[in-house]
């Protein structure tokens, strides 16, 4: 029978952490999840509905870098491994609020290694700290080559610069006191769920209203996009079959310039809603720059296909499609989720822009 463990996710009710939390949950009932959210404006319990009485779950509560409380749930679920994915993830935001980023993606990450350290207290056998973090600590590529595993770290953004700051922490904990850790860096996701800040959520929200899609620079920066039940699966590969003390990275093989993405998109939304082919293109709009915006992110993921088997399982046009599909039946959740703060974060943001 597959041995039973106590798994703490962290940043469960937001959009990856939701589909890792259900991937757990439904590929391996021998395992207990307890699902640690602060539920900052990107954490919602709507996403996890149809797990949420599933026997092998449990939601908290409250915030990583609350070295009370993380103790406490090390000791009272006695967890055996942590899959780390509690941060502020949005560029944009790391602009305007840097402190945030250090605050949660540095201190939260130190907060719950230290917990681990506590807990475990040198004992490591069958523990495990997995921390999820991305491409971006790699920095900006030109309009060649790949990252590898044994690409240098040069963050160029706030949030970049926090996950960065992050990742060595946990190797640094690996290192000193011989905790087991994982990494893994993703390219950028897409899917259900996702919070309507970043760019094709936003332009989905954008489109059925007929609102203009902001479009930064020229829109030739160029990014590499992944299903997000890919990422799920491909974490779930690692924490069974990863090798400890290691970094694996995670793409799709599917590199977009913004502006052709856009393009695909309004392609998709013009059918699915029965408008004018080409209507939703006239709602493309140029707009400034993000300050100290990284031109391209590729993925090398041959190391975790050769090491440990994992693909990407969707072609990119199937899964956007697939995710137009999604938010068109889930308006509500889409409603939700734009009422609020949402509105004074868009102006924000967008205005003047
Ligand atoms: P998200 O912003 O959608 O969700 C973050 C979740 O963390 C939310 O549920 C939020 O409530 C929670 N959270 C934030 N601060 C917290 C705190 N102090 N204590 C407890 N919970 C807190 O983010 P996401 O896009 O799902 O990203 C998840 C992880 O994956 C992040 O670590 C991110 O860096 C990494 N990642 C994201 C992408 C991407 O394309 N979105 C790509 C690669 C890696
Ligand atoms: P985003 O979804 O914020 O992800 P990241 O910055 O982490 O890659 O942005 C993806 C790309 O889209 C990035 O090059 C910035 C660009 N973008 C726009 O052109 N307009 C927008 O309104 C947003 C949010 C992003």
């Amino acid at each position: 029978m597959a041995s039973t463990k106590r798994i703490l996710i962290t940043g469960g009710a937001g959009f990856i952490g939701s589909h890792v939390v259900r991937y757990f949950v439904n590929a391996a009932p021998h395992y207990q999840i307890i699902n640690l959210d602060a539920l900052t404006y990107a954490g919602n319990l709507e996403n996890l509905k149809d797990i949420q009485d599933k026997p092998n779950y449990t939601f908290v509560k409250g915030d990583i870098c609350d070295a009370a409380l993380v103790n406490a749930i090390f000791q009272e679920h006695a967890i055996d491994a942590v899959i780390h994915l509690a941060a502020e993830s949005h560029v944009d935001r790391s602009i305007s609020n840097p402190l945030a980023f250090v605050q949660t993606n540095v201190m939260g990450t130190a907060t719950l290694l230290n917990a681990a350290r506590s807990a475990w207290h040198g004992n490591y056998d069958g523990k495990l700290f997995y921390h999820v973090s991305t491409d971006e600590v790699y920095g900006s590529l030109g309009e060649t080559g790949f990252f590898y595993e044994t690409t240098a770290y040069d963050p160029r953004s706030p949030y970049s610069a926090s996950k960065a700051a992050s990742d060595h922490l946990v190797m640094a904990f690996y290192h000193t006191y011989h905790m087991p850790v994982v990494i893994s860096n993703c390219s950028n996701n897409y899917g259900p769920n996702h919070f309507p800040e970043k760019l094709i959520p936003l332009s989905i929200n954008n489109i059925i209203q007929n609102k203009p899609l902001p479009i930064y620079g020229k829109g030739e920066n160029v990014r590499d996009w992944l299903y997000v039940i890919d990422h799920a699966s491909a974490i779930f590969t690692i924490f069974e079959k990863g090798r400890i003390g290691e970094t694996y990275n995670i793409g799709g093989h599917n590199e977009w310039k913004n502006i052709d993405l856009i393009h695909l998109l309004c392609k998709i939304m013009d059918k699915k809603l029965n408008r004018e082919a080409g209507s939703s293109e006239k709602l493309i709009t140029y707009v400034t720059d993000r300050a100290g915006h990284d031109l391209r992110y590729a993925i090398d993921a041959t190391k975790l296909k050769d090491e440990l088997g994992w693909m990407p399982s969707l072609q990119f046009e199937e899964g956007l499609e697939k995710t137009v599909d999604w938010y068109l039946e889930n308006q509500e959740w889409l409603n939700h989720v734009t009422s609020g703060s949402y509105a004074s974060y868009y102006e924000t943001q967008y205005h003047n822009r």
